[in-house]
């Protein structure tokens, strides 16, 4: 491992498990001194059960509500903004069409795509400071559209639009914005799913296998790392080749 992001600040949502956690330890592991935005109350304890007490610098845990732009706002003036910001946080709530609840549409939009939005409007005025920023927002491999996900598939292709507009905003001040679309990862996510409907879905993946939250952790790294700076504006997809399309085998 490289310390890649020694004297970086990142700032992650949603790191209290899954795919967060795993971008939590590879940044911490690489130097940086990394700040955790979580609704969960235990997220200081699962930082200090989960982190290597080998790490530069203690990751630090925030309980905070991404869909609370005045939260938000007061937490990353109160850490001082940050080089990298990974939007992270997102929830589901899967079902057709007609049985989407007003509330479950409006969680869904609120913290996958609001939550992203007020991350990325209180960061920027201390990234234009700095005169860099690195800007990583989740989307989905659903962002193309998915049956059962009219929500999560609205917000998660709203982050698209959203990264491509702050991508033509940050520009000239040094700041890059990424999408990142995994596909299917091994978290408690899929491990929810059942089981026959699980295999179908692996069964559909060209490299034949879930991904690990690892890999997410790496594509990320990269995205936040000197070697990208002439990346902005894309949506990396990150899926074992799930979106590339139909295949007859
Ligand atoms: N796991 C996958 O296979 C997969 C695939 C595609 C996209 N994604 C996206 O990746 C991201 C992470 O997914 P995951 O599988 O690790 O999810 P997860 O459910 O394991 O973790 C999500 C984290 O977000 C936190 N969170 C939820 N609501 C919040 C809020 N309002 N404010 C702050 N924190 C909040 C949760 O407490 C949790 O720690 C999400 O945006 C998800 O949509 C995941």
């Amino acid at each position: 491992m490289t310390n890649r992001f020694a004297d970086h600040t990142v700032l992650i949502t949603g790191g209290a498990q899954g795919l967060g956690l795993a971008m939590v330890r590879r940044f911490a592991t690489e130097g940086a001194l990394v700040h955790v935005a979580d609704v969960n109350p235990e997220t200081a304890n699962v930082l200090k059960d989960e982190i290597d007490g080998s790490v530069a610098h203690t990751p630090v845990a925030h309980v905070l509500d991404v869909t609370d732009g005045d939260a938000v706002t007061d937490w990353i003036n109160a850490v001082g903004g940050g080089d990298v910001l990974v939007n992270n946080a997102g929830i589901i709530r899967d079902n057709r069409i007609e049985n989407i609840s007003t509330s479950d549409w409006e969680a869904v939009i609120g913290v996958n795509l609001t939550g992203a939005f007020n991350c990325i409007r209180a960061a920027m005025p201390h990234m234009k400071k700095r005169g860099h920023g690195r800007i990583l927002s989740f989307s989905s491999m659903s962002w193309r559209g998915n049956f059962g996900q009219a929500n999560y598939v609205a917000a998660k292709a709203g982050i698209v639009g959203l990264t491509r507009t702050v991508a033509l905003e940050g520009a000239r001040h040094g700041i890059t914005a990424n999408a990142i679309a995994p596909g299917l990862i091994k978290t408690p996510m899929l491990a929810s799913m059942n089981g026959p409907a699980r295999e179908k879905l692996i069964g559909k993946i060209p490299l034949r296998h879930p991904g690990e939250p690892e890999d997410i952790a790496a594509a990320i790294c990269f995205l936040a790392s000197p070697e990208a700076r002439y990346i902005t504006g894309v949506v990396l997809d990150v899926d074992g080749g799930i979106g590339i399309g139909s295949s007859i085998r």
